[in-house]
């Protein structure tokens, strides 16, 4: 039988492109998110890539009603929950409403799994949770720290599941913690949609691309860098999408593992794992790559350093290579080319 899994905030950027992926691994998946920051023309894009309307729930993870109705009606095998807030401007300005939303939110989902017995999870986590790094590339045990609202939100999840996993050793929960997910589809026909102007690198120089926007701004030269713009691990979202699958399929080996065995118990608990490439990149090599594959300029302009903002964060993906059996393809190069093929295919995202 095909093992089912809950997707909360599947209609989302990396929740869309995960759906996929998990469909081709053969696995059966129902959808639920509240539309907050995607839209229905997610749901059918993602229908028409796989050939087969997938199941999708319009709620929200606070819900619990829904929740349980839907636990109730599916025996679901896991849950793979990416439903949260994400802009950290917005995080600084509206703090309730991201603790409410990623972390109370959280709390009820994994309540209503704790009801229905469902104890399998991969969560979405963050580089943010290292906050400046004291050495790089970051591995797993490095300090966590945060200095805002949604980074601080990833990081009282984590501690939340870690808590978790001390009470109840029948939990087996996988953090995911994200580079920086860039790229698209390579059917250009799903991908990164903001909603308003974006805050992020990769989304920002494509509408420029496209014309939308006018310049750039390069938020410093003055890193200690290669050539003083901030260094990122840019992980193509397809990659990203299969570490997903990756990491269930290690939760279904160990389960069955266990069962398996009568005396040692190989428990997963709670389990960090960076999802990165192990490579940095400069913001002036990212724009000078997208602009060979586009075949347009970039106007930019430098200004001052973005609040907030570290010189270089790049992961050490070995965990994820001897645990998962994981590790990133995709280049810098397939990143700028699925980019641009989804902004030149949809100038106004899903609209
Ligand atoms: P996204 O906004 O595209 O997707 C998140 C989805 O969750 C959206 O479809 C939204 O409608 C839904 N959602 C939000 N709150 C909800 C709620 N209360 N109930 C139900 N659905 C809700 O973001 P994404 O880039 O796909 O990110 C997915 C997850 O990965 C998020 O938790 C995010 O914090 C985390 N993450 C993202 C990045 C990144 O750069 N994109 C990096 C690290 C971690
Ligand atoms: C940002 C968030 C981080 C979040 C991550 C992924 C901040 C301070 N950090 O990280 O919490 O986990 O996105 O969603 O917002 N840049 C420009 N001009 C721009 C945009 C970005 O020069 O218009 C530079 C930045 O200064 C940085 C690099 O590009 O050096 C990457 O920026 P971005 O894509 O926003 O990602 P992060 O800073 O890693």
């Amino acid at each position: 039988m095909k093992n089912k899994v809950l997707i909360t905030g599947g209609a989302g950027y990396i929740g869309s492109h995960t759906c996929i992926a998990l469909h081709e691994a053969d696995y059966d998946i129902v959808v639920y998110d509240n539309l907050s920051n995607s839209s229905r023309e997610a749901i059918n894009r993602i229908s028409t890539l796989i050939g087969q309307n997938i199941e999708f729930v319009e709620g929200d993870i606070r819900d619990t009603e829904l929740l349980r109705k839907i636990f109730a009606s599916h025996e679901f095998f896991g849950v793979i929950h990416f439903a949260g807030l994400k802009a950290v401007g917005e995080s600084v300005a509206k703090p309730l409403l991201y603790y409410n939303n990623n972390v109370s939110g959280t709390i009820n989902l994994l309540e209503v799994m704790t009801e229905y017995n469902v104890k399998n999870l991969v969560f979405s986590s963050s580089a943010t949770v290292y906050g400046d790094p004291e050495s790089l590339p970051i591995d797993e045990s490095s300090k966590r720290s945060c200095t805002n609202p949604y980074g601080q939100s990833k990081l009282m999840v984590e501690h939340i599941l870690e808590d978790l996993a001390i009470s109840d050793t029948g939990w087996n929960m996988i953090a995911l913690r994200y580079f920086n997910p860039v790229g698209a589809h390579t059917s250009g026909k799903i991908g990164e949609d903001p909603k308003d102007i974006p805050n992020n690198l990769m989304p920002y120089i494509s509408q420029v691309a496209i014309g939308k926007l006018d310049k750039l701004n390069i938020f410093g030269n003055d890193y200690p860098t290669v050539d003083g713009t901030g260094v990122r691990d840019f992980i193509h979202v397809t990659d990203l999408a299969q570490g997903h699958v990756a990491a269930l399929n290690y939760l279904d080996k160990q389960i069955n593992l266990n069962e398996s065995r009568t005396i040692q118990k190989n428990l997963v608990g709670f389990l960090p794992i960076n999802l990165g490439t192990g490579k940095g990149t400069s913001v002036l090599e990212l724009i000078s790559a997208f602009s060979d594959v586009s075949g347009k300029t970039i106007p930019y302009q430098f200004t001052s350093r973005r609040s907030g903002d570290i010189s270089s964060c790049y992961a050490s993906a070995d965990k994820a290579k001897s645990l998962l059996e994981w590790q990133a393809k995709l280049s810098i190069t397939d990143m700028c080319k699925d980019t641009w093929h989804w902004q030149s295919m949809n100038p106004n995202g899903y609209e």
